[in-house]
């Protein structure tokens, strides 16, 4: 069966500056599929490209057989969005707002209430269903915007950033809710996030991207285990020297090394008992080892691995 999502060399410029660059990707149908990403990496804008508001410079997409350019109105009757920056009217009640989305496409009365009444006992804001909006939490609110989206039996739900700036708490509800969706209603999921943990938690597979390209497509796992069976990271005062690196990629149980200016990256096996001897060989090679620490790698030190910075590096640098 063809994909629910096809994309391929997607791109988009903005004068000559490239924020989209030959993306190309595959959901399938039912998947939760994850972009992740630092600020400014272009998720937004591919999120944009798929859901018809923005044209693309060059590249095609397809959502469940549609094309994004010539086939709009067919893409846009398939779709539910929650855009990153809230959308929903402040002073209506969460009931009003989703009781007038469903205006806007059409739904007669009582298609509506029985929708509205669906969606709010799918997100369990029955009880918050006649308070105004604004006076919401945060977290409520979001909810309030995914049943929104959720409203016109969309087969696939894009979510640009669903719980940005949500506290931890109101993070892993909604995250609890976008996955009973998924899994309850034959539902395709497409998500960006800046957040580790959250693609960690949601996706099925994960796009990682940074400065408009996707650099590694792969389940949480599998990106994980990618970067070796352990993982050490080795803090060097200056860089280290040449001679250092170079008895370290003669060590037969050393896979892999990466260095990402003062921070080397090995992938080994039996870390825990490699630490002594990397000290040992540092010493004897006059290098000052600030800190080191052997794990299991996570999806932050697959992220690090793939982009060269970690998240929280990308994002310093994007504020410059
Ligand atoms: N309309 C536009 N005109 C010019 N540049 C734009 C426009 N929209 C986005 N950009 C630039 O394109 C790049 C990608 O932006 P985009 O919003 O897609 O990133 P993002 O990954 O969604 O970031 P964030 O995590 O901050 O939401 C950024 O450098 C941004 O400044
Ligand atoms: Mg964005």
């Amino acid at each position: 069966m063809k994909a629910t999502i096809e994309a391929e060399d997607l791109t988009k410029k903005f004068d000559d500056f490239v924020a989209v660059d030959h993306i190309s990707f595959a959901v399938q149908d039912g998947e939760i599929f994850g972009f992740l990403g630092p600020n400014g990496a272009g998720k937004s804008t591919t999120i944009k490209m798929l859901i018809t508001i923005l044209n693309p410079t060059s590249g095609q997409a397809r959502i469940c057989g549609y094309d994004v350019l010539r086939q709009r109105d067919d893409v846009r009757r398939h779709i539910g969005i929650v855009f990153q920056d809230p959308s929903i009217d402040r002073f209506l009640t969460g009931k009003e707002n989703l009781n007038f989305h469903g205006m806007i496409y059409h739904m007669d009365k009582k298609t509506r209430e029985s929708r509205i009444s669906e969606v709010l006992k799918l997100l369990d804001l029955q009880d918050k269903e006649n308070t105004p909006v604004k006076d919401c939490s945060g977290g409520i609110q979001r909810r309030f915007e995914v049943a929104r989206g959720f409203m016109t039996h969309p087969r696939v739900l894009f979510l640009d950033e669903p719980t940005i700036g949500l506290d931890i708490q109101a993070r892993r509800a909604l995250w609890e809710y976008i996955k009973n969706l998924n899994k309850d209603n034959d539902i395709t999921i497409i998500l960006t996030t800046h957040y580790i943990e959250e693609a960690d938690y949601l996706c099925d597979r994960i796009g990682i991207i940074d400065h408009g390209k996707v650099i590694a497509t792969d389940s949480p796992q599998r990106l994980k285990e990618s970067v070796g069976i352990d993982l050490i990271l080795m803090e060097i005062a200056n860089g280290g020297n040449g001679d250092f690196i170079a008895s370290l990629k003669r060590l037969e149980w050393v896979k892999n090394i990466e260095q990402h200016r003062n921070l080397l990256e090995l992938s080994v096996e039996e870390g825990d008992r490699r630490v002594p001897e990397l000290l040992g060989l540092a010493s004897r090679h006059g290098v000052s080892v600030t800190s080191i620490d052997s794990h299991k790698p996570s999806l932050e030190d697959a992220f690090l691995h793939y982009t060269g910075k970690t998240i929280r590096e990308n994002e310093e640098e994007q504020k410059r």
